[in-house]
């Protein structure tokens, strides 16, 4: 055929293939890369995800220290089996101010992406106390210790900047007001307008019913935010993009 035979040309001169693949290549990549330059975002925005209040991401950080993510996901796909056990599929904008993000691979536990609000605290403290007094069968580990490691602050606010350094919204206020922020979080009493005001939506209370602001409680703040800022009874995918 002809085209073929044009083609045979091509494969014969060493020198016009190498041009020409050149100018294939810049040609698709000029296609690919181009338009990500002119789109704002390529993460779709959504009502209701903010950054990880302090107490929050104090207690992502003992998730990362004790490498909950190696037998957890926190990514529900987009299959039949995993939206029927564990709601809505997970969404770009969900992690978005995960650095590093903890999708996980491993799927030893199940899927905690959504796992807020799913159990009490109370559950929560006698699972990571002993999880097997909870689940018979359970080959997760005894994290009883976290009760007892009491979480100083000084650093918290130090922990926001670098975060903000890769890019999550931390405002100056926030970095300000994190130490108050984090204790306040566990406070009933405490004054928790500007709390709320800085991070809608977060959880305020005990959440190990012991004194002092322990891993423990971080840490369960951390699972019972999980998965719960989007409003999914109101949520609609953007078709158009
Ligand atoms: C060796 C693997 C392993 C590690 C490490 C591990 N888990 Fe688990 N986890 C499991 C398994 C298996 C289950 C299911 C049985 C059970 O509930 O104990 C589970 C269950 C859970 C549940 C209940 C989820 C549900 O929907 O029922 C939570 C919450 C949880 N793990 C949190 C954690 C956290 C937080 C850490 C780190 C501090 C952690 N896990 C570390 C294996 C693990």
């Amino acid at each position: 055929m002809a085209i073929l035979d044009k083609h045979a040309a091509l494969e014969k001169n060493a020198t016009l293939l190498l041009v020409c693949s050149f100018l294939a290549v810049t040609v698709g990549g000029i296609v690919e890369i181009a338009p990500l330059f002119y789109l704002e975002n390529t993460i779709e925005e959504v009502d209701g995800v903010r950054p990880y209040s302090p107490l929050e991401l104090e207690g992502r950080e003992v998730y990362i220290r004790e490498g909950c993510y190696v037998c957890h996901s926190q990514m529900i796909r987009p299959m039949r089996d995993e939206v029927e056990r564990y709601g809505h599929y997970s969404l770009a904008a969900e992690s978005m101010y995960d650095h590093p993000f903890l999708w996980g691979s491993k799927r030893t536990g199940p899927d905690l992406a959504r796992v807020g609000g799913r159990y009490s605290d109370d559950w929560h403290v006698q699972h990571f106390t002993d999880p097997q007094s909870v689940v018979p069968e359970s080959v997760m580990p005894k994290y009883a210790f976290l009760k007892n490691r009491l979480i100083d602050p000084e650093h918290t606010a130090e922990l926001m900047e670098v975060h903000s350094w890769v890019g999550v919204p931390y405002t100056e206020e926030m970095l300000e007001n994190a130490e108050a922020d984090f204790r306040v979080q566990i406070d009933p009493f405490g004054d928790i307008d500007g709390l709320l005001e800085r991070y809608p939506g977060a959880q305020v209370r005990n959440f190990d019913g012991e004194a002092g602001i322990s891993e423990m409680d971080a840490l369960i703040a951390y699972m019972q935010m999980l998965g719960t800022l989007v409003d999914f009874s109101t949520f609609e995918a953007d078709a158009s993009r």
